[in-house]
């Protein structure tokens, strides 16, 4: 059984992403599939099950855990590589209790951590000489993800590829979160792209998804205390 198919098999339910949330037609969201509203859709998931595939990663990060189905998906693909773990943080007690219900007990519990804690609190505690994400999946809120980001990259603690989630440049035709400004995260999000990044995707279609590779020349991860880790950017 491949990881869709295993959460089906926990009485997931797909759906087309246009039912799930709101959309405008150019997103094309009746093409994309998802366990629910606040999921990521599954074509995203197996995009970066791939990722995590071909790079294969020591330590990956998921900012949102919610009902664990991104979780299952990224550490399905932790445990098809034979290695790796991958840490989950979610701040609501229940949904961390809840999600790790479901999900241990099964092949992957090895290759994954739920944790309950607020993203930013668990950046500010995290030693990063001993802990460095070779790939992080920002999914908590679009407020806050800059910053996540900012304040893992700055202490040493991004090594490769970062992805972020919800990044339509359209989604405040159809869906506006007062307190999460669309175009200040997009905006925030080009700026990351430009001043650390040696490149980037931008996938538009659905909820929207932006992956960057970090400029191993100017991040902290390999330039703080003459650390160096084996992890590449080819
Ligand atoms: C969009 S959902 C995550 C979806 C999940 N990654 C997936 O692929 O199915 C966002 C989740 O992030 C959690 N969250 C929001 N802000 C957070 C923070 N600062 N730290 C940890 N979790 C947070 C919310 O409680 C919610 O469960």
């Amino acid at each position: 059984m491949d990881w869709v198919e295993c959460v089906q098999s926990f009485g997931g339910i797909l759906e087309p992403e246009s039912t799930a949330h709101p959309h405008c037609p150019e997103e094309q969201a009746h093409l994309f599939h998802t366990f629910g509203g606040g999921e990521t859709e599954i074509e995203t998931l197996w995009l970066l099950w791939a990722l995590l595939r071909i790079t294969k990663p020591q330590l990956v990060l998921e900012t949102g855990t919610f009902r664990g189905v991104g979780t299952f998906a990224l550490a399905s693909a932790l445990k098809e590589n034979g290695r790796g773990k991958l840490i989950s943080l979610e701040m609501d007690k229940d949904k961390a209790i809840k999600a790790y219900n479901v999900l241990k007990g099964n092949d992957i519990t090895d290759f994954f951590e739920i944790i309950n804690q607020n993203s930013l609190e668990f950046i500010e505690q995290l030693d990063t000489q001993i802990f460095k994400f070779d790939f992080a999946f920002f999914d908590s809120k679009n407020n806050i993800r800059p910053t996540e980001f900012k304040k893992l990259y700055d202490k040493g603690g991004l090594t490769n590829l970062v992805a972020f989630h919800d990044t339509s440049r359209l989604r405040e035709r159809t869906f506006i979160i007062e307190s999460e400004p669309q175009d200040i995260y997009v905006a925030e999000l080009d700026k990351i792209e430009k001043m650390y990044c040696r490149g980037g995707l931008d996938f538009s279609l659905a909820k929207g998804l932006r992956v960057m590779q970090l400029n191993k020349n100017i991040n902290p991860a390999f330039h703080y205390n003459n650390y160096t880790t084996h992890a590449s950017n080819d």
